[in-house]
């Protein structure tokens, strides 16, 4: 099977503060999508990337000038949804059902290639595949009208990250069965009654959601 990379890129960032699209952003010279797509084009094992762009969307190519993959302006209203119809994309270009798709956000701009390669290796001959993940550090409450009720165990939880790396032919009738509300392939997977592989990512993979976080990523990117 090949790997493929697909990138949503159409999310509207309400959360980030910026005026635009979080991934146009500039960080350390670059757009956060530019980041993001270096870091994949690093990664030798992945036959293609497909970036889902807004259909009305007239920044990428400025922003990511020189990027050689696949543009697919297919966007949807929910990040499932850009994805759902990337995937269809990623068949018209070729891709077969016991294909890989690694599935990562474009506001993660921190990715490494070696992050990349250690999520193939775990997955490649696995059943299902699996998603790059961090267990959680702090203590995890339950609210309930703004007091905390309860401490919940932490030892068993993980934070997902992306990339989240499945097979297409099990990726797409998963997100079409798990509709909008899903904000993670690995989810669509376990309504399935799949178990996903948990592999290990890193604090740096975060994701850019909140004005700060571009604080972080300058200081991170400026520094390696
Ligand atoms: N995304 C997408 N299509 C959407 C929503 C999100 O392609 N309809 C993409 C974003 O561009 C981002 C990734 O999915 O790269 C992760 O989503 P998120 O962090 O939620 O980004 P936004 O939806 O843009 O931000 P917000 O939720 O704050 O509006
Ligand atoms: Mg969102």
């Amino acid at each position: 099977p090949r790997c493929y990379a697909l990138v949503p890129c159409a999310g509207v960032g309400e959360r980030s503060g910026a005026a635009g699209p979080k991934q146009y952003e500039m960080l350390a010279g670059r757009s956060v999508v530019a980041h993001t797509l270096e870091a994949l084009a690093a990664v030798p094992r992945l036959a293609g990337t497909l970036v889902v762009l807004a259909p009305n969307d007239s920044r990428f190519e400025t922003a990511a000038p020189g990027f050689a993959g696949w543009v697919a302006r297919v966007g949807g209203a929910s990040r499932a949804a850009s994805v759902a119809n990337g995937l269809a994309a990623l068949v018209e270009q070729g891709a077969q059902p016991h294909d890989w798709v690694l599935v990562h956000d474009a506001a993660r701009c921190l990715l490494r290639p070696e992050w990349v390669d250690a999520l193939i290796d775990a997955c490649f001959d696995d059943e299902v595949g699996g998603l790059l993940a961090l267990p959680v550090a702090d203590t995890l409450k339950e609210e309930a009208e703004g007091r905390s009720v309860a401490t919940l165990d932490r030892r068993a939880k993980w934070q997902a990250q992306t990339p989240q790396m499945f097979r297409l032919g099990l990726l797409r009738p998963a997100l079409a069965h798990g509709g909008d509300a899903v904000t993670d392939e690995a989810s669509a997977i376990e309504a399935l009654g799949h178990r996903p592989r948990l592999v290990t990512g890193a604090l740096e993979n975060f994701k850019i959601t909140y004005p700060q976080d571009f604080v972080l990523a300058e200081r991170l990117l400026r520094t390696r």
